[in-house]
């Protein structure tokens, strides 16, 4: 019997790849988003297309229920939605800091939420959450996205504590930097919010940073290897690392001082 799998922000980037790699692999794949044009490809491919806007309750469980009514179960749930608000912690206006969690946090457990009931009385199902190598080490300008990822990693190892006696895995993706929409909107928004005024020096190198590295930046199918290992391992780790500088950063940040590690990002970012 093929997996049923349902894939959050699978209109681009990560989301898009790992709906194709387990298109290939014969999966039952739900591609959802809020943009459906952007997913005809997947539907081509054989993907059920569905809208989903994840800050919207009524949307998601209408979403969910189609695929329920449709096939009875859900196996997977890869809660992949998410973008990345940056700029200066003082300027970032509070309203935009909200939106982010309402996608990459509450938008996550809504679809959570929703999956939950039909994964407990099946007595099995994962739950991959994608987080980021930002949700165990957090920079300058990337400071609300961050703490996003912090709660991405917090809610999941509760849940995993919660769920595991009904046969439930939870388990996080942590991708460093990632070649997709997501660092050009981040400088994008870093330079809107933060671009003409005290930090602007700051952001001035973080985007000269991410033009330096933008060549460096993973394949998302890197991502989409991680996903599928923690969709085939029978006995999945917590966590998965991978992508350009996670998993030096992780090391770094695991070897060095608090303070050390402030002297690194300095000279990144002065
Ligand atoms: N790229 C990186 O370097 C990197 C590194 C670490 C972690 N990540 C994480 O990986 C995930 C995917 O990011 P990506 O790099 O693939 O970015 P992306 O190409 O910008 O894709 C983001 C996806 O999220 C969807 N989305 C945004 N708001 C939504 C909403 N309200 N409802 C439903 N879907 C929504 C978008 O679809 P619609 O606009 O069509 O709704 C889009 O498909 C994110 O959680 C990101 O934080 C990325």
């Amino acid at each position: 019997m093929n997996q049923i799998v349902m894939i959050t922000g699978a209109s681009s980037g990560i989301g898009k790849e790992t709906a194709k790699r387990l298109l290939a692999r014969h999966f039952r794949v739900y591609a959802v988003a809020r943009r459906l044009e952007a997913m005809e490809d997947l539907r081509t491919l054989g993907a059920e297309v569905l809208h989903m806007d994840v800050t919207n309750e009524a949307s998601v469980y209408r979403t969910m229920e189609i695929l329920l009514q449709k096939e009875g179960r859900i196996d997977i749930l890869i809660n992949n939605a998410g973008f990345g608000s940056t700029g200066s912690l003082e300027e970032v206006p509070l309203p935009e800091a909200q939106g982010q969690f309402d996608v990459n946090v509450f938008g996550l457990m809504r679809v959570t939420q929703a999956a939950l009931p039909a994964m407990r009385a099946q007595g099995a199902g994962r739950i991959i959450n994608l987080s980021s190598v930002g949700g165990q080490f957090a920079t300058p300008l990337s400071g609300w996205y961050n703490a996003t990822k912090f709660c991405v990693e917090a809610l999941s190892d509760s849940l995993r504590r919660e769920v595991s006696s009904f046969g439930i895995k939870v388990i996080l993706i942590e991708p460093g930097g990632i070649n997709t929409g997501w660092p050009v909107d981040a400088a994008l928004n870093a330079q809107r919010n933060s671009g003409h005024g005290a930090y602007s020096p700051m952001v001035g190198r973080f985007v000269k940073n991410l033009r330096t590295y933008e060549h460096k930046l993973s394949d998302p199918s890197v991502v989409a290897d991680l996903i599928e290992k923690a969709i085939r391992s029978p006995r999945p780790s917590t966590r998965y690392v991978g992508g350009f500088g996670a998993r030096p950063l992780l090391f770094l940040r695991r070897l060095l001082p608090p303070k050390w590690m402030d002297y690194i990002v300095r000279t990144q970012f002065g």
